[in-house]
């Protein structure tokens, strides 16, 4: 790691004084602030910078970290997993204002022991760890929240692994995106003393890691004439209700386990992926009468007589 900065100042690139390493910082460092980086890679595109190996040092600011925390409603119920810690102020906010319990991981050392120092005067010592850890071999089962201020690469690679996570695990990202899985929410904050990027401004990203729902659901009890066929694209799902010869269009979305969907001419529903049922849990209209009844995944390619598909 090469680039240093202290709260909320311009990073330098120090250590190393050529070669490949330094240009990888500085592509990232410029990736990571929206700027070029620099008079060499004046012609090199933010869009067009290449893979990198590390993200550089550059604090989340307080009133990002506190956004970061709050979009994601983190509360004494949580555990938080700051992937890329830096000097651990994520997981000890986390800990110290909201009560929750926190792992930052973070391949330098020097910050991982600083962060347990802060940690312990911040008197929250007892509630978090923080790892000299590479992130991409971190366990992230256990987090409830996790945060990142990373690259886009970065977000990019470790998005099959947080898709996997629990259905209702909320992922907060600052200022980068994870590409077409759209966020469920972004606020932008005013950051008028950002030393970094041209915009005096920072972006916070949150997602709810949606339950796969995608394919044949037959219905059961006082829907076993309809079935359900539905497509997914991460939060965003539309398919077909239908009963015998009868189809109505779905469309809706996922929040972790539960998926709501628009009005149709039957009503709406809020179904909830229950281990291998989708169980119908509200809604309004006739179909949603039928609450508390589960939809079974289809065993072939069709659910038989009544709710044929
Ligand atoms: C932009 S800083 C963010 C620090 C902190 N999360 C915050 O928001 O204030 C990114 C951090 O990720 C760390 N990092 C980069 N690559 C990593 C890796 N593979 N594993 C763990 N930490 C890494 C860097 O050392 C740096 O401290």
């Amino acid at each position: 790691m090469t680039t240093r900065a202290n709260s909320n100042t311009l990073p330098t690139l120090l250590r190393h004084p050529a070669g490949s390493l330094a240009t990888a910082t500085a592509l990232a460092l410029a990736a990571l602030t929206g700027l070029g980086a620099g008079k060499a890679q004046a012609q090199t595109p933010v869009a067009t910078v290449p893979i990198v190996d590390e993200v550089p040092f550059i604090v989340s600011p307080d009133n990002v970290t506190l956004e970061m925390l709050r979009i994601a409603s983190v509360g004494a119920k949580d555990h938080v997993i700051d992937l890329g810690s830096g000097d651990g102020r994520i997981i000890t906010t986390a800990a110290k204002r909201f009560g929750a319990t926190g792992l930052g991981v973070e391949i330098d050392p020097s910050l991982v022991e600083k962060s347990r120092k802060i940690a312990a005067e911040a008197g929250v010592g007892d509630k978090v760890e923080f790892r000299i850890q590479d992130l991409f071999t971190t366990d992230l089962s256990k987090a409830t929240v996790i945060t990142m201020y990373l690259l886009p690469d970065f977000n990019m690679r470790l998005r099959p692994s947080i898709l996997a996570l629990k259905p209702g695990t909320r992922i907060v990202s600052h200022d980068w995106d994870m590409g077409e899985w759209k966020p469920d929410q972004t606020t932008v904050l005013s950051v008028p003393d950002k030393q970094v990027g041209r915009e005096k401004s920072s972006k916070v990203h949150f997602w709810t890691v949606p339950a796969q729902v995608a394919g044949l659901w037959c219905g059961a009890g006082p829907l076993g004439s309809y079935s359900l066929r539905l497509t997914q694209n991460f939060q965003e799902v539309t398919g077909t209700l239908q009963r015998r010869e009868r189809r109505w269009p779905i469309t809706g979305r996922m929040q972790g386990p539960t998926l709501a969907t628009e009005e149709t001419a039957v009503g709406s529903l809020v179904l909830e992926r229950d281990g291998q049922a989708l169980r119908l849990a509200g809604g309004k209209g006739p179909v949603a009468l039928a609450k508390g009844t589960s939809f079974t995944a289809a065993k072939g390619s069709d659910c038989g007589k009544g709710g044929k598909a």
